[in-house]
């Protein structure tokens, strides 16, 4: 089952390349610039009739929301957020006719999100899926939605799933940005885009020694930072995740112009920062994030894909440049393998790591 690999985890990263190929199968239209996505059961009317998108899951499912609710906004022009499925059914949540609900999960199992979605139907919302797992109960209390097609997922950790989240509202966006005022050659850039990620991809898995030596380099650490600015946050987010997930070091991501409000003082010699630097408008920011977090001896490790100033940074892991609203798929990769080699280096059980389950199906 492992086919060579020394786990699931190792598997299902390298599997990434082809999993994104499979979301994107038969769902682009270069003539239109555009997305099909045939399970959601929208037609243009209704697609146009969303005024703002809501995306609910559990852990990584709701980073992945994070980075969906981004791509909403910036390809559609269309309000939207993410918010964790288990706070939004416990909460007594408004809910608004005219808003799209995406329920986000690999199993389709996940209690909370599941009851999100019942709390939902109760209420009248309109309530799609995006899963993994064919015949679920999310993906069949939903009734419709985006299936992931990232295969079967065994490691605790999710990685393809993960990264086929992020594609598909891509897709998503871009399929209600079309309907809407992206033009066609901004959706021509896109398609593109996505187009190339699966190589880009596999680029970035063909790092693994460099960021293995990274990861051998940081593992003593007691606690690190990662930190993002807006496409950068939710990458931060997930790369906290999986750290604290599969190597057990205290991880804690935080918006970079958070950190003089607080987590500063925390700064010094023993505390790494992971800086993720997308190629976009913020570049001159984050590279004073970084002089920041020197200027009080804490070592940093930058993920990035613009051009950094030699020196700047300890450690510089570098990703392809592609469209810009595409980083933070393309950022999240190395972040999934510094987590994978330092819980190497530390001996840890990759695939299953201590107190947590694949899937949470009761509360
Ligand atoms: C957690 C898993 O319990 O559930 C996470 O440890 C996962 O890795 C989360 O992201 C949500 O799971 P699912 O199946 O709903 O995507």
């Amino acid at each position: 089952e492992l086919g060579g690999h020394t786990d699931f985890m190792r598997k299902e990263m390298t599997e990434q390349p082809e999993a994104i190929a499979r979301a994107l199968r038969g769902r682009l239209d270069e003539r239109f610039a555009t997305a099909h996505l045939g399970g959601l059961g929208l037609d243009p009317m209704a697609l146009r009739a969303i005024k703002r998108v809501k995306f609910l899951g559990c852990g990584s499912a709701y980073y992945a929301g994070q980075m969906g609710a981004a791509l909403v906004e910036e390809l559609a022009r269309v309000p939207a957020d993410a918010e964790p499925a288990s706070e939004y059914r416990y909460r007594n949540p408004v809910v608004d006719p005219d808003a799209l609900y995406v329920a986000v999960s690999q199993s389709g199992e996940t209690i909370d999100t599941l009851a999100a979605v019942q709390e939902l139907r109760r209420k009248g919302g309109r309530v799609i899926g995006a899963v993994n797992v064919v015949g679920s109960a999310i993906a069949r209390e939903c009734g419709s939605g985006v299936f992931l097609h990232a295969g079967p997922e065994v490691s605790v950790a999710s990685t393809k799933a993960l990264t086929n989240m992020t594609v598909s509202f891509a897709m998503l966006a871009l399929l209600l940005g079309r309907v809407r005022d992206l033009s066609a050659a901004a959706g021509t850039r896109v398609v593109t885009g996505l187009r190339a990620l699966p190589g880009q991809v596999e680029r970035v898995l063909a790092d693994d020694a460099e960021i293995a030596r990274i990861a051998k380099r940081y593992a003593h650490a007691r606690h690190m930072f990662f930190l993002g600015r807006v496409r950068g946050w939710p990458v931060a987010r997930e790369g906290a995740q999986k750290l604290k997930e599969i190597s057990y070091i205290h991880a804690e991501a935080y918006q970079s112009a958070e950190l003089k409000h607080g987590p500063l003082a925390l700064v010094d010699a023993e505390m790494p920062s992971v800086v993720i630097v997308p190629a976009d408008d913020l570049v001159a920011k984050n590279i004073g994030t970084i002089e920041q977090v020197k200027a009080r001896g804490g070592p940093v490790i930058a993920v990035t894909n613009a051009d950094l100033p030699d020196g700047l940074a300890d450690e510089v892991i570098r990703v392809p440049r592609g469209e810009p609203e595409l980083d933070p798929i393309l950022l999240t990769i190395p972040l999934q393998l510094l987590a994978y080699h330092t819980a190497t280096a530390l001996g840890r059980d990759i695939d299953k790591p201590r107190n947590l389950a694949k899937s949470v199906t009761v509360e």
